[in-house]
């Protein structure tokens, strides 16, 4: 399946173009955008959604070239189809030279699209659309304190390590209780603070003595309570930048505060997975974030996770489903001695147990909507990027 997105401010043509994307299979739609994006949201439109084509309206002129050059930058071998009303043959000359190799008139015609769409998949097969970053990144938030995202943020990253060809990195931006070093009796020396300090210059810095290796898994932990120090959301977007640059997953834990910081993550992530638990004010705060999300236009990204859930609940699925509007992604159960012996042994929950296959299930399940594997075989490793060797094997 190809991925595909639209961008064209003109809806009815977008939306006569998602038809038909969507009856003649072999193309997934991944976005619509009803404007063009430029600089960061480009590139984070890019990030989030590593297309191999782009349709591309034509209608302003200017802003498609625009476009087209960022595109060139961010993802060289992606596809642009051009889509129009006219496609005036002056201006697809001109676009020509600006390496756009096809266009598609409207109203669409199903013979057309098809031999457009084989000419790309042939030419997409001979130069991959080349992406130099994961996209695979994953945020936790807890719909209320306590509600066990760290501890699905944690164990779905470790899941995730244990897939073939992978590199993760679980990120603790849970400034005030960040646990995750603790969970895993982490020594390091740098916390999330140093990384972000040093956010706008980390091709020069020593990544590897920032982060904890454990086996496959890479940690930045929160680290020290400091209510001097002051992360901001650009800081928080370049660590995610650079980091998707040679891991295949990023997991990232956040606390139940909707932090400015926060909705940048979200906004730069795959999925949300909002963690809750059954009872009534989990629920209330889980349908209040989800409700934010929505109206950031957020609302596709999330996934409810519901925690500590009963054999016998005393609220349904159904209800719980009703009450949030949007299915829950997936269940996991109880276990208290599961947790306990993980945190007493600084380790992560026994994979063989009901909860700790559930952690494997979600990293599968992840991972596996999000399309091709990306950055596992990435074109820098850790010892070519740097000169220093990391601190823990
Ligand atoms: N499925 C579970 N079964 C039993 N205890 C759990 C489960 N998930 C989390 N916990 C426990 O609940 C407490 C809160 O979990 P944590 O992951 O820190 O929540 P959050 O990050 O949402 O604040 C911890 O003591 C943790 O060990
Ligand atoms: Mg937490």
């Amino acid at each position: 399946m190809l991925r595909a997105v639209i961008v064209s401010p003109d809806a009815d043509m977008a939306s006569r173009l998602s038809e038909m994307i969507r009856s003649q299979g072999q193309v997934g739609l991944m976005k619509l955008s009803d404007r063009y994006p430029s600089g960061y949201d480009l590139e984070r439109f890019l990030r989030a959604n590593a297309p191999q084509i782009v349709f591309l309206s034509i209608e302003d002129l200017a802003k498609a070239k625009e476009m087209l050059r960022g595109i060139e930058e961010t993802l060289p071998g992606c596809q642009v189809v051009a889509i129009d009303r006219a496609c005036d043959p002056q201006v697809l000359l001109n676009l020509m030279q600006v390496g756009v190799r096809e266009c598609l008139a409207y109203p669409f015609e199903s013979q057309s699209y098809k031999v457009t769409i084989n000419r790309l998949a042939e030419q997409l097969d001979k130069r991959p659309a080349k992406i130099e970053f994961s996209d695979n990144v994953f945020c936790f938030p807890p719909s209320k304190a306590g509600a066990g995202a760290t501890t699905i943020a944690l164990n779905t990253a470790v899941a995730m390590s244990r897939m073939p060809d992978s590199h993760v990195l679980m990120m603790d931006l849970d400034l005030n209780s960040g646990l995750v070093g603790f969970m895993l009796k982490l020594d390091n020396v740098y916390t999330i603070y140093e990384a972000a300090e040093n956010a706008s210059k980390l091709d020069e810095h020593p990544w590897p003595q920032l982060v904890a290796s454990i086996g496959k898994l890479d940690v930045l932990p929160a680290g020290r309570l400091d209510s001097q120090t002051h992360i901001d959301p650009m800081q928080v977007r370049q660590l995610v930048s650079f980091a998707r640059q040679f891991y295949s997953s990023i997991c990232i834990d956040l606390s139940g505060n909707m932090e400015k910081f926060f909705i940048e993550v979200m906004q730069d992530c795959k999925k949300v997975c909002i963690v809750c638990t059954p009872g009534i004010p989990s629920l209330h705060l889980a349908r209040q974030k989800l409700s934010l999300l929505q109206s950031m236009d957020l609302g596709d990204k999330v996934s409810i996770l519901m925690n500590r859930a009963q054999k016998r609940p005393i609220i349904s699925t159904v209800q719980i489903q009703s009450l949030l509007g949007v299915p829950v992604y997936q269940e996991f159960p109880n276990d208290y001695r599961g947790v306990h012996n993980a945190l007493t042994t600084g380790r992560e929950i026994d994979s063989s147990t009901e909860l700790g296959k559930q952690f494997t299930q979600l990293s599968h399940s992840v991972l596996e909507q999000s399309g091709p594997k990306l950055g596992a075989k990435k074109k820098k490793n850790f010892l070519e990027y740097f000169t220093v060797t990391p601190t823990r094997a």
